[in-house]
């Protein structure tokens, strides 16, 4: 088993996005794609000699070829020990919290998140750093610079390695140590939350719902709510990980977990569903006959994280992403801590969390998590809402009443237009940005503006500064609308806007969100001209 080294030239597109590198499967599969990319990774981090990495990822298509390819490439770069998940599994959150657990020099996880599985659908790979988070992007930099000037990779000539079952074993020198994906992670969550109460809340009758989308969350689901907390068996549904998700778009949202909304909305609603994303790091909340945004569980749960063990001392401070509502703001102030707005993208948290300035966090886009590990975790959130049903005995939706009487409501809703050709897309943002300062003072379907601008964002801890994240533009009477490309698709563009308006008049915190923001939705299309340049009559996907 001797390294050899094959020689390559740079391949162009690269660059590592929100996060890490996503596309198609089938060009990962290219000749040399993929090992470009890795060699970059290990190049752009210093070389791997004598390092200790963690590899896993969701189990999609393509994820069990490309380990063994990894594998082989880390030994012929002379790392001391991978530590994988078995099969090569591991969700996310638990990459993370083994990266950290172990202290190693940071780990691989393969996974395109929410996008879809499959020969014709989408692969990702990132590399996270030894805090256990994604790699922020100074060290994204350095990879994508490595990538452009690649003339070779290192790979071991082997068979594949067995991943069948936890041990240790050997890949030319490198120690390969096969670890269950479920058990750490499992213990840590026992630490945090309060297991007996939950156990009491589900004995007394307490039905929920988690909906695992055929993705990696199943087996950590399974073992945690119904073994060990007792949710009765067949609680966690599509709990087995497929290589394609069972056909499905393993994103937590309405429109793709449209099986729980229906479950929820039923007359024989159970009291709570859930449901995580492909690699488990995204949670959808649901109360029977009531969907919470993610800005509102991110709010709610800062509210009340207190009942929980690990954050019973209360929080340092909060964070949110910049085009998530401004409810968390609200109770943040209300409980004098700190809340900080970042851009779109979980590492811009990391140094918050380690500079110990925020315990939670969290996102528009389904993500919160907090300081047990340096990615957002869809399990945990679950876990976090049922802490707070077990200690408060309320139902979801008697939660959600008192929080938006207490702080107000923040109506919020985000569309989607996927797809889109990029000029369009770029036209569009460009021209906004062209106008923006001429905006404040006029109107638009009734709506005055009252600022807007691009943000930037200044990193309290390490100064760095990351810029052209969102358009915003706010109104007099407390609405807002923020226009944005995604970072993470694979083809064409998304074009996101985030809807918001602020509502304290207690008579008017029950309404259908779309009619509640009707006059910022038409406001957002005179002002930006979306139907007339995207050519679309209504958004794709509505959150
Ligand atoms: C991933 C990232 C998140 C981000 C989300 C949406 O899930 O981990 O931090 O919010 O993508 O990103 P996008 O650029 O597509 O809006
Ligand atoms: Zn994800």
């Amino acid at each position: 088993m001797e390294p050899i080294t094959v020689e390559t030239k740079p391949i162009q597109g690269q660059k590592p996005g929100t996060s890490g590198l996503r596309k198609k499967t089938r060009v990962f599969k290219e000749s040399h794609f993929l090992e470009n990319y890795v060699q970059s990774i290990f190049d752009g981090i210093g070389g791997i000699e004598g390092k200790t990495l963690v590899l896993g990822g969701d189990g999609r298509h393509f994820n069990d070829r490309a380990a063994q390819v990894i594998l082989r490439m880390a030994a012929a770069n002379g790392a001391r020990r991978v530590i994988v998940g078995q099969e090569a599994l591991l969700s996310t959150p638990a990459a993370s919290h083994l990266i950290r657990k172990r202290g190693t020099d940071g780990g691989l996880i393969l996974s395109a998140s929410h996008n879809p599985g499959g020969p014709d659908a989408d692969f990702g790979l990132k590399y996270n750093t030894p805090n256990g988070g994604p790699a922020p992007e100074s060290v994204t930099d350095k990879i994508y610079a490595a990538t452009q000037g690649l003339t070779r990779y290192r790979i071991l000539e082997a068979q594949d390695v067995d991943l069948t079952s936890p041990g240790l074993q050997h890949l030319g020198d490198m120690e390969i140590e096969v670890v269950d994906p479920v058990a750490d992670y499992a213990m840590l969550m026992e630490e945090i939350f309060d297991f007996d109460a939950i156990r009491g809340l589900l004995s007394d009758g307490f039905r929920l719902r988690f909906d695992a989308m055929h993705a990696v969350t199943g087996p950590y689901a399974v073992e945690i709510l119904e073994n060990r907390l007792g949710a009765a068996s067949g609680s966690v549904v599509n709990a087995t990980p497929s290589p394609d998700f069972g056909g499905g778009h393993p994103d937590p949202n309405p429109i793709w977990a449209r099986d729980l909304v229906a479950a929820m909305m039923s007359d024989d609603a159970p009291d709570f569903g859930a449901a995580s994303d492909g690699d488990g790091d995204r949670n959808m909340i649901m109360g029977r006959g009531v969907y919470v945004t993610p800005s509102d569980s991110l709010a709610l749960l800062a509210a009340h994280a207190h009942l929980a063990p690990a954050y019973k001392d209360g929080l340092k401070g909060v964070a949110r992403s910049m085009p998530t509502s401004g409810a968390v703001d609200r109770v943040a102030r209300s409980k004098g801590i700190d809340c900080y707005e970042t851009p779109t993208g979980w590492k811009f948290f990391g140094n918050l969390l380690d500079a110990g300035r925020a315990t939670l966090c969290g996102e528009e886009s389904a993500g919160t998590g907090s300081d047990h590990v340096r990615e957002k975790d869809g399990l945990w959130a679950v876990l976090l809402w049922l802490n707070i049903l077990a200690a408060t005995r309320k139902s979801v939706a008697e939660l959600l009443r008192e929080h938006w009487t207490e702080h107000g409501r923040n109506y919020y809703s985000r569309h989607d237009y996927e797809d889109v050709e990029s000029d369009k897309a770029n036209a569009l943002i460009d021209g906004l940005r062209g106008k923006l300062s001429q905006l404040p003072g006029q109107s638009f379907a009734g709506l005055t503006v009252e600022g807007a601008d691009e943000f930037s964002y200044d990193d309290p801890v390490d100064g760095s500064r990351a810029s052209a994240q969102g358009l915003r533009i706010s109104f007099t009477g407390g609405e807002r609308v923020v226009f944005r490309l995604s970072g993470t698709g694979t083809a064409g563009a998304t074009l996101r806007v985030y809807l918001e308006a602020l509502e304290i008049d207690p008579d008017k915190l029950a309404e259908d969100p779309q009619e509640a923001l009707a006059p910022v939705i038409a406001a957002a299309d005179e002002i930006a001209g979306i139907r007339a340049q995207t050519g679309r009559d209504a958004p794709d996907v509505i959150t």
